[in-house]
């Protein structure tokens, strides 16, 4: 055994690996294929990598003792990013989270467009030269392909192996032009076998689809979580990663192109095309993913004034980027608007035509930034309101992502709490959509109030049930949700302190919409229609997102999910000049309000974190 290497064996599934001395655990858990939560980038700051190390004592960081109870750390509990293996371990893992099928979010939204794509194939029956005619073999594929009166240009590798692809295929080929540039030269008749791939970069979430670029016909989607999320859940985790590690920007950038080629495989396999036949990808993220995707530092991004280092749609060769299409293929992405709202709006923007609307509309993407656009064909305004990581199961005590496990409605009623969880199996924590509803419940039956405070000097006025689903330890008081399993969680429960998280999330988005409604002068019962897109906001239950204030009070009617509109907006880009000419179009209509600049943002948020009485 080489003596730098160290045997971790991971319980129950009896998991041993070998890693060198100094490997985080975390890593070396990754290493045996055990995904242990990260959401802050394994930094300490979440405490949600919880192990059990039972084969030794080791001793605790500061963070594990902000972490860990006595209880816990009496039992050899630590967190995962904090332990470095300098010794065999024996691991018992606690929360691991089960690598589920990613979901593919469709959208709901309408998807007729015109294709007017720049692309095209040319089945070309070219001259035979003979001693009569002593056409040359440029003049021939020039005159073939485009005319005469047309220049051409072809990239230097055809035009050196012209003579004898031309003789080798008996004058006969398929021209891939890309206007006045051939980028290929296919033998036989491919004419009808063109493809592209669109992108949808989420922060959490990779989707692609191959799309048939002459009529639109999505052939496979296939999606994966971001690798990068190990680096950190949001945005911000992910500039500091690329920033401050050496060679992290080069690791997200890898990581991610990695992921990208690898959707792209799964897509030529499951609709048999080859990835030479893909001369195309277009890519809708954020502007930090757009950035990381690039290779471009996103520093200036996470600093006031909050410049990117670009906002308009970029291309580059696929071979350069490392991307897995025909490798004169291009790669490009949608443009942004500003450093926080990104191509992912751009594409919602395309995709759901909010900036051709009569009717004032509101669009929202909930993460851990939620991006608002208000506005219609006259104005159109957008914002990105910091909401924090509660929506994704971050900093709540029982807090997880939407993923097997985490229980994602919940209503009270009939003498009990019902809840679902995902994957039907026992509960592990909570997600987003269910703090949602819970908290919506909650006030609704006025364990807590208007302030968001937990009313326990009331207590004795609910009926029974209730009562004893409200509980206080340690100072703390909770709302029990359900029991667990779990050696660290006997319960998953919202807290106080859970409660006052959502409250600054919640807050963060309708103050931001509640400024947007000044700047456009109207007030929030004027909006005629609300389009929520992304996955959050797609499991949402828009009637508890309106009670606790997170929507505005308008009648639900108006209130729409159109699912993974960036994925559309993606498409339409692949497809048409001219939505890719709207696209710019809407970075150049469309005002970006910085709410950390208006004087009257704290006043207003702090007024939001309120609810009102239901
Ligand atoms: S505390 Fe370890 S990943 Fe957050």
């Amino acid at each position: 055994m080489n003596e730098e290497e160290i045997v971790v064996i991971f319980q129950p599934k009896n998991k041993t690996i070998k890693v060198p001395a100094g490997t985080d655990l975390i890593d070396a858990a990754e290493k045996a294929n055990i995904i242990i939560p990260s959401p802050c980038g394994r930094i300490g700051k979440c405490g949600k990598c919880k192990v059990k190390i039972t084969n030794v004592e080791l001793p605790f960081t500061l963070q594990e003792e902000y972490w860990l109870t006595p209880d816990e750390r009496e039992q050899g509990v630590h967190l995962a990013c904090q332990v470095k293996v300098h010794t065999p371990l024996v691991v018992e893992t606690i929360s691991e989270e089960k690598a589920t099928e990613t979901k593919i979010l469709t959208y709901d939204l309408a998807t007729d467009f015109d294709i007017d794509n720049h692309l095209q194939k040319k089945y070309v029956d070219f001259q035979t030269p003979t001693l009569e005619n002593q056409i040359d073999d440029f003049k021939n594929l020039k005159t073939s392909a485009l005319g005469d009166n047309n220049a051409v240009d072809l990239p230097l590798a055809i035009f050196q192996n012209l003579p004898s692809f031309l003789r080798k295929n008996e004058f006969r080929a398929t021209v891939v032009l890309e206007n006045n540039h051939i980028l290929a030269l296919e033998s036989s008749d491919t004419s009808e076998r063109l493809f592209g791939v669109a992108f949808d970069l989420g922060t959490t979430t990779i989707v692609g689809s191959l799309v048939n670029m002459y009529n639109g016909e999505i052939l496979a989607i296939a999606a994966r979580t971001n690798p990068q999320a190990k680096h950190g859940a949001d945005v911000i985790s992910r500039v500091k990663y690329a920033t401050s590690e050496p060679g992290g920007l080069g690791k997200l950038q890898s990581s991610v192109v990695e992921s990208i080629n690898e959707i792209i495989d799964e897509l030529c396999e499951k609709s048999s095309v080859s990835f030479r036949e893909i001369y195309e990808l277009s890519l809708a993220g954020n502007t930090i993913m757009n950035h990381l995707f690039l290779g471009v530092s996103p520093r200036y991004i996470a600093e006031a004034p909050y410049i990117p280092a670009f906002r308009q749609s970029q291309r580059f060769h696929a071979e350069e980027l490392g991307i897995t299409i025909q490798p004169r293929g291009s790669v490009v992405t949608l443009p942004n608007i500003s450093g926080y709202v990104g191509g992912d709006i751009v594409g919602f923007i395309l995709a759901s035509s909010i900036h051709k609307a009569d009717k004032i509309t509101l669009g929202i993407d909930i993460g851990t930034n939620g991006e608002i656009v208000l506005g219609n064909k006259e104005r159109l305004l957008c914002c990105s309101a910091a909401a924090g990581p509660a929506f994704e199961g971050g900093q709540i005590s029982s807090g997880m992502r939407a993923t097997e496990g985490a229980i994602d409605k919940v209503t009270l009623g009939n003498d009990q709490v019902f809840y679902h969880v995902i994957g039907d199996t026992d509960p592990k924590g909570i997600c987003g959509t269910a703090l949602v509803d819970a908290v919506a419940e909650l006030l609704r039956v006025g364990i807590i109030n208007e302030t968001g405070r937990i009313v326990v000097e009331e207590t004795a006025k609910f009926p029974d049930w209730l009562q004893e689903k409200i509980v206080s330890a340690e100072k703390k008081i909770a709302f029990n949700i359900a029991d667990t399993n779990r050696q660290d969680r006997v319960a998953v429960q919202i807290t106080q302190q859970d409660i006052r998280e959502l409250q600054l999330g919640k807050g963060a988005i309708a103050a931001g919409i509640e400024i947007m409604c000044k700047e456009l002068g109207i007030s929030t019962s004027d909006i005629e229609e609300i389009l929520i897109a992304g996955a959050f906001g797609s499991y949402l239950n828009k009637n508890n997102a309106r009670a606790i204030g997170l929507i505005p009070n308008v009648p639900l009617e108006r209130v729409k999910y159109v699912g993974n509109a960036a994925s559309l907006g993606a498409k339409k880009f692949l497809l048409s000049k001219r939505e890719r000419d709207e696209a710019e179009k809407i970075i150049r209509q469309t005002e970006y309000i910085e709410l950390s600049s208006r004087l009257d943002f704290q006043e207003v948020f702090a007024e939001k974190m309120f609810f009102e009485k239901i």
